[in-house]
């Protein structure tokens, strides 16, 4: 099927994610520093992103730094840095006149983080949080059992017993989100990294060997294709 056609049809995902893995080999088997694959990865999920929001899907999830990736040397850490804060820069140009809404996921107050960066991720959830057209959730400084933790906590504080799903997950960054439908992983490695455990028990996850920075457009429709054959059958008996 071609793109035109998958736009708005009923049966495509409502949220997807992506958990954009492989720039590092990318650049590695360019002969380039891995920062190269960064920046191809960061260029490449501005494409991707326009994809998703003209096929009429509501939500994505961005996987773009994980609690774990700290561990990294501080030369590529600080690089992604400035990624992130041209990202919320960006973002802050293209979106605020649209109906577009950013919510980041992930340790906003975590001093490790550029000052700016968690100024300017504040700020343009707190400008955006009207909107809902479509909705962008790039996973910054996120780790999943650090949000149960945290949503754990928050429980506790208010002094609640008894609580439910539902009330549960009014305390994870997800909480105005849809229920995630569908997990793109690029670069062929079959694992979750801490990415959105509470919210993926019953999502649909593929696995291209496909390096993000080259993940193309029709990487996307075959994704989305092989997504739209699947039966979901949520523990019941379906088709
Ligand atoms: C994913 O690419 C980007 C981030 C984690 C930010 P990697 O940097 O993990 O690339 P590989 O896995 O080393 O190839
Ligand atoms: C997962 O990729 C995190 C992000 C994509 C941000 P990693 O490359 O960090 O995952 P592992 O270390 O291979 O599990
Ligand atoms: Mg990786």
């Amino acid at each position: 099927m071609k793109f035109e056609k998958l736009k708005n049809n009923p049966k495509l995902p409502k949220h997807i994610a992506f958990i954009i893995d492989g720039n590092g080999r990318w650049a590695k088997h360019r002969g380039l520093p891995r920062s190269f694959g960064h920046k191809a990865g960061f260029d490449n999920l501005k494409k991707q992103t326009d994809y998703v929001e003209q096929l009429g899907i509501k939500n994505l999830s961005l996987y773009c730094f994980s609690k774990e990736n700290w561990n990294r040397p501080k030369d590529e850490v600080d690089y992604l840095m400035k990624l992130f804060d041209q990202m919320l820069d960006e973002y802050k140009q293209r979106y605020l006149t649209k109906d577009v809404r950013i919510v980041i996921s992930g340790d906003m107050d975590d001093q490790r983080l550029p000052e700016t960066v968690r100024k300017k991720a504040k700020e343009l959830m707190e400008l955006t949080k009207n909107k809902s057209g479509f909705i962008i959730n790039p996973c910054i400084n996120y780790g999943g059992r650090q949000e149960i933790i945290k949503a754990v906590n928050e429980i506790i504080k208010e002094n609640k017993k008894d609580i439910d799903e539902n009330e549960f997950e009014k305390h994870l960054y997800t909480k105005d989100l849809l229920p995630l439908d569908f997990i793109i992983r690029t670069s062929g490695e079959l694992r979750t990294s801490n990415f959105l455990p509470w919210q993926s028990t019953y999502s649909e996850w593929y696995f291209p060997k496909i390096l993000w920075p080259s993940f193309s457009k029709k990487d996307l429709v075959k994704a989305l294709m092989s997504y739209m054959k699947r039966n979901r059958r949520f523990g019941a008996i379906k088709g």
